[in-house]
């Protein structure tokens, strides 16, 4: 029997846009399960034309798991849960102008983020995504080994320093909070796949555990290099109205800033994951 669903693939790597499913509404099991599996299978999901007041995106992101209650940034009036991602016209930065993924400094770093744009240029501002198991995968079979008995710690560090020039407002329990440090393993296990993925993200991981910073460097940034390599990624160019879904366990993502003079507003929310294995 046909679902009326349809998933198309949009690079090799990783990436997929679902057809025939409106987030609005609250998904049947086998409709969720459909989603869930491609979310598993491609790493990053999109949706086109949705319209998600943000009840709804909650909703749906409450499939997936318990959501983050925020204190980095200043969340949606009445919707602690909500970010909103913004860009005005006038800002110069903007959030996620770099490889990274969610929350990694958290204990528990995030499963996934949707983002629901409702505001976008018409050209410019595309998301890149990058697989993080063929960045594992890929390397050399000694690499893997010394890897996968190395830990390293995460930090968000000086917040209010990095969002110079963005329009997005930092929570004003940021400044007067220490900073975020969690210690996670540089390879960690998905718990639903069982695949080994590569985890160090550059503006969050400090060091190696056991190392100092100027040792831990060198690697760091052959890593950052290679997890990022244009074959393990794709790119999504948004319409007003779309949604992507990404696996913050396997992928790391990047959004362009190379637009200006035009807003770009959505609404992201952000699902608690599991402690790295
Ligand atoms: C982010 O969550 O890092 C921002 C992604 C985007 O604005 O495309």
């Amino acid at each position: 029997m046909s679902t009326g669903i349809s998933i198309k693939p949009i690079a090799g790597s990783c990436g997929a846009e679902i057809a025939g499913v409106d987030l609005s509404m609250p998904l049947d099991d086998a409709t969720f399960q459909t989603v869930q599996q491609a979310f598993l299978d491609h790493l990053v999901i999109f949706f086109r034309d949705q319209t998600l007041s943000p009840d709804q995106l909650k909703t749906f992101g409450r499939r997936f798991g318990e959501l983050r209650v925020s204190d980095q940034y200043q969340p949606l009036d009445g919707h602690p849960e909500i970010l909103e991602i913004v860009k005005e016209p006038d800002a110069t930065d903007i959030v996620g102008n770099l490889w990274h993924c969610d929350e990694s400094f958290m204990e528990k770093p995030a499963l996934g983020s949707i983002l629901y744009l409702i505001d976008c240029p018409e050209y410019g501002g595309d998301t890149m995504f990058a697989n993080q198991y063929a960045a594992f995968e890929s390397l050399s079979p000694g690499m893997q080994e010394m890897l996968s008995s190395m830990r390293a710690i995460y930090s968000d560090g000086s917040l209010q320093q990095r969002n110079k020039g963005r329009s997005l407002k930092v929570h004003p329990n940021a400044a007067s909070r220490p900073s975020y440090e969690a210690v996670h393993p540089v390879v960690r296990t998905h718990v639903q796949t069982g695949r080994k993925s590569l985890f160090v993200h550059r503006p969050y991981t400090i060091r190696f555990e056991g190392m100092t910073v100027e040792e831990s460097q060198p690697l760091l940034r052959f890593l950052y290099a290679h997890a990022a390599r244009p074959e393990f990624t794709c790119r999504f160019r948004w319409d007003k109205g779309s949604v992507a879904l990404w696996d913050n366990r396997c992928a790391q993502h990047y959004a362009l800033n190379d637009y200006a003079g035009v807003r770009r507003y959505g609404h992201r929310v952000t699902i608690i994951g599991d402690k790295p294995k």
